[in-house]
């Protein structure tokens, strides 16, 4: 697929933010009767971090956005577009996007939300890519960013336990070598499934009311076999799939990083790909699942550790609510 486009669409630099407050098992044992034990068996959960009440999800999102500029040296005038994918927004609108734009100084990009819940920030960067590599832009921001703590139902042990709040983010550049970057992506949604993992209350479907709150519809609700089933076995599929079509094997591959969901999702796509443990990313025993923020926080957690060289293979993957699920393939490198 490669070099079918005009310019790579490289990833120049990464970061990512995390709350301070960290939230472990025994605290979260206080609100509903679940074990630390239950907890990390089954998940592989051990922590997860909150931001506080009064932070939203932007707070995060500027945090990476600085980061990226500090980081990188760039100017922010010369950014084209910033992407920001999130299912926990701060408003309805204007778009999460638009106040970190507006916080960087990026004053001559547009900028956006993308909704695709655990597979946004792959939906977000391989549709950033587009642009690039056709040539319309230089440099897109892309983040993943979600403040789940604010849609959690604490008197819910189904989800409760599940997710923490975080963000990453990248920077993605023209290159001139078209064989660098995005070199290939296989996206999906599944919408007869919208009803096992969703947040049904406040949106033009049912609009806050006493009744919605007194009902509890504006947490997320999840049939956690049901989306486990889906997962397990699209994470693996998707990922091979995108493999066997460039001519690769998971001994290739430098690095997966998966959708921090579940440990027993994520051994299970490495088992599919052969692949060894220390080329997959895991950071779900302290972060839990960030939804948008999984992918972008363990790439720029493997940056920092120096785990990429150029002309390495990177894999990542997500499968969330939608249902969705995206595997996108890049060769490192500017
Ligand atoms: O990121 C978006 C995509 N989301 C996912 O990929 C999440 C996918 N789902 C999962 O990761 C898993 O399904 C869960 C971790 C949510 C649940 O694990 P499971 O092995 O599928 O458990 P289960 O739902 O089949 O429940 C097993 C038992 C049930 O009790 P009974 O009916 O067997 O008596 C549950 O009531 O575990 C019980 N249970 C809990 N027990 C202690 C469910 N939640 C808890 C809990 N603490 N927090």
């Amino acid at each position: 697929m490669g070099s079918e486009h005009r310019y790579g669409a490289v990833i120049s630099e990464t970061a990512h933010f995390l709350p301070e407050r960290i939230v472990t098992n025994a605290e979260i044992e206080q609100h509903v009767d679940t074990s630390d034990e239950w907890i990390r068996e089954r998940t592989g959960i051990v922590e997860r971090r909150f931001l506080a009440d009064d932070e939203p999800t932007s707070h995060m999102a500027v945090e990476v956005a600085r980061s990226l500029v500090d980081k990188s040296g760039v100017d922010p005038l010369s950014i084209d577009l910033v992407i920001v994918a999130t299912v926990t927004p701060d408003m309805f609108f204007p778009a999460t996007a638009c106040i970190v734009q507006g916080a960087i100084g990026a004053r001559n990009a547009w900028a956006y939300d993308l909704s695709a819940a655990c597979s946004g920030f792959v939906f977000a960067l391989v549709t950033a890519s587009q642009f690039i590599q056709n040539g319309a832009h230089r440099r897109v921001m892309v983040i993943g960013a979600d403040k789940m703590s604010s849609i959690l139902d604490m008197q819910d042990r189904n989800t409760c336990v599940l997710f923490g709040d975080g963000a990453g983010g990248v920077l993605l550049e023209r290159s001139e070598d078209p064989s660098l970057g995005l070199v290939d992506f296989e996206h999906f949604s599944d919408g007869s499934n919208v009803d096992c993992l969703n947040v049904r209350g406040g949106g033009s479907a049912h609009p806050a009311t006493h009744e919605t709150v007194d009902k509890r519809l504006h947490y997320v609700r999840q049939d956690g076999r049901a989306v486990f089933k889906f997962a397990v076995v699209k994470m693996a599929e998707i990922s091979a799939t995108v493999l066997e079509r460039n001519g690769l094997t998971g001994q290739d591959l430098a690095l997966f990083v998966p959708h921090q969901a579940n440990r027993r999702i994520i051994d299970a796509a490495a088992d599919r790909m052969n692949l060894p443990a220390d080329r997959v990313m895991v950071n779900i025993d302290h972060f839990a699942n960030t939804t948008a923020g999984t992918i972008p926080i363990a790439l720029s957690q493997a940056c920092a550790e120096d785990r990429l060289k150029k002309g390495d293979f990177l894999l990542m993957t997500g499968v969330g609510a939608g249902l969705t699920w995206g595997s996108a393939l890049f060769r490192w490198g500017v």
